[in-house]
């Protein structure tokens, strides 16, 4: 469906061209004094620029020329040139008529789609997911999401950190403790074990042992590096470790994410490109691009404009072992190879901005990508503290991600059992999906690239700009239409009539703006758009509910179109809080 500003644009463009002026004048936007109008068209002072004429003369003769439209009602003049606009009521209704029925509620998918990968989550094997992973989780859904909605082709992945030192960190350890594995007998031939010599629990308390251990142990450190060194030569009783870690560690990952309702097409990570490597640097070399300086291989990156310093991009250290550049600049041969993304797009923490500028020159200068095909960054910012400062544990550790959310649990719980009473397990169970709401709405709401400040009390209100607000919204829709049907009624019979009401119409004017939202969160990816309007509408309804009766009304054909208004309203909230990776319960 053709957005409603633009239609009321086009049927100035008509009256403009009538008062003797170029169409191009005539565009309408929302209003910003929404105490005089819907809708205004500020074109006619720009035209009596061009035309030499007063702007009121122009601003009178398009009224003039609007006169008999069916679109618009009460269209007025106003000095010095304004065109103040309201759509008329029964267009408006026909409007969201046409939307109910439409199963894509009036948003077309693109003509032209492409095939999107959404680079996100980001998680480290063997390594606890901590809160900046949660951002990268959260915003890559919910951009994964808007892209499909739009009609593209939409491919998400994990691209999991697991070709680190981490992982010689690992193995050092568990050479230590159970040297008679198999995996570390050099002279070993046979097959190894199917089952992992670890438990999830063991491997997350393996890496910081480790990890701790090699602060205090030089000579322990170096082993882990060596190991990490030897695993990337390709030792075979390494690989075969790094598939069962690879193997305990994304089980418990996929367990994870589905707790936060994230999901991804390809759980593939940096080891997985590990064969791209050497070819790529050949051709690097071949080329004349890459060159060994101080015993690295590198490829200049930096251009004559730049604002500060582009260190050049490192391939290969001196002893041949790659890095976290090597294994993106592979991935993107990899993806190019196989899927021939028309963009990718990476979230990732806005502190690895530089690291991607590197790594998209590199690929560009190299041609490790079709001319074509786009590579973004979407940098996030930090999740703050109440404080201002990273958020950290009480005790000023790193925070994980599990007992943040565990947090959030615990005081959504608190305020479940307060609102009315229920059973302890309904109580789990709803404030398990309104807590999801609250943690993901309340980083969504923020634009991606600024840092927020994380307020558990703030987001698991009830009240204000929240998760908990929507689904409140929501969930009173749910239980009026649930009334409604018990005495009787249909919800899915009927059609709305026109407004009758401010209130009503506001409401209807919000529901018609839903392609045109839709349309600019795909363009800006930017999933706080949708929370922005989510909470407009929310608003629209709630003021709209108390000040208007809907299953007391006496006028039965009044009552169902109130009831159609309902259901529409519902399916416009659920459908945008997909795209943002929540749902509402039943009740509350
Ligand atoms: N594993 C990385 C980290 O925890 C994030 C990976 C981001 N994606 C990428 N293609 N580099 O910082």
């Amino acid at each position: 469906m053709k957005k409603l500003l633009d239609l009321i644009t086009e049927e100035l463009e008509q009256a403009f061209i009538k008062a003797g002026c170029d169409g191009a004048y005539a565009r309408v936007t929302l209003s910003n004094r929404p105490d005089l109008c819907e809708y205004q068209c500020n074109g006619a002072m720009a035209a009596a620029k061009k035309y030499h004429k007063a702007p009121i003369l122009i601003a009178n003769a398009v009224v003039e020329a609007l006169a008999g439209t069916e679109l618009l009602e009460d269209v007025q003049a106003v000095n010095p040139g304004f065109i103040n606009l309201k759509v008329s009521a029964g267009f408006l209704s026909g409007y969201l008529n046409e939307m109910a029925e439409d199963e894509r509620l009036g948003y077309e998918k693109t003509d032209a789609p492409e095939t999107i990968m959404i680079d996100y989550g980001g998680p480290n094997v063997a390594k606890p997911l901590h809160v900046g992973h949660l951002r990268s989780a959260i915003i890559g859904e919910s951009v994964k999401r808007i892209a499909r909605f739009a009609g593209h082709k939409v491919i998400g992945d994990v691209h999991l950190g697991d070709w680190g030192l981490q992982m010689g960190l690992i193995i050092t350890e568990l050479k230590e403790r159970k040297p008679s594995l198999p995996y570390f007998d050099e002279t070993y031939e046979g097959g190894y074990p199917q089952e992992a010599p670890f438990t999830i629990a063991e491997l997350e308390e393996i890496y910081p042992t480790a990890s701790g251990r090699s602060k205090e142990d030089a000579a322990y450190k170096e082993a882990a590096m060596q190991a990490t060194f030897e695993l990337q030569q390709g030792r075979r009783g390494y690989q075969a470790l790094l598939k069962q870690i690879l193997a305990v560690s994304v089980s418990d990952l996929k367990q994870n994410y589905a707790n936060l309702n994230v999901d991804f097409d390809l759980w593939k990570g940096e080891s997985d490109v590990q064969p791209y490597i050497p070819d790529m640097v050949r051709e690097m070399k071949e080329k004349g691009y890459a060159y060994t300086s101080d015993g690295a291989l590198v490829v200049d990156v930096k251009e004559e404009s730049d604002t500060k310093e582009v260190p050049p991009c490192m391939l290969l250290k001196s002893d041949g072992a790659s890095l976290y550049t090597t294994t993106d600049l592979a991935t993107i041969v990899e993806r190019m190879k196989l899927y021939r993304p028309d963009r990718i797009v990476y979230v990732v923490d806005k502190r690895q901005e530089m690291h991607f500028v590197q790594v998209f020159r590199c690929a560009r200068k190299c041609g490790l990508v079709a001319e074509d095909t786009r590579l973004e960054f979407l940098g996030f910012g930090t999740m703050n503290g109440k404080d201002g400062k990273p958020f950290k544990t009480r005790e000023g550790g790193v925070m994980r991600l599990q007992y943040l959310l565990a947090d959030i649990n615990e005081e959504m719980l608190k305020k479940i059992r307060e609102s009315r009473p229920m059973s302890e397990e309904e109580a789990a169970d709803i404030a398990k999906v309104v807590g999801l709401s609250a943690v993901k709405y309340g980083d969504l709401s923020n634009q991606a690239s600024k840092d927020y400040i994380f307020d558990v009390d703030r987001f698991t209100s009830s009240e204000g700009n929240t998760g908990p607000y929507i689904l409140y919204t929501v969930v009173r829709i749910k239980s009026i239409l649930k009334k409604y049907e018990e005495q009787g009624g249909r919800t899915t019979e009927g059609r709305m009539m026109e407004c009758e009401n401010e209130s009503e119409k506001a409401l209807m004017r919000e529901l018609a703006r839903f392609n045109s939202v839709m349309e600019t969160a795909y363009e800006e990816l930017a999933p706080h758009k949708v929370c922005a309007y989510l909470y407009d509408l929310a608003n629209a309804f709630n003021k709209f509910y108390h000040e208007t009766s809907i299953l007391g009304t006496e006028d039965t054909a009044r009552k169902d179109s109130r009831i159609r208004l309902l259901v529409l309203t519902r399916r416009v909230l659920e459908t945008c809080m997909d795209l943002l990776g929540f749902e509402a319960p039943e009740r509350m």
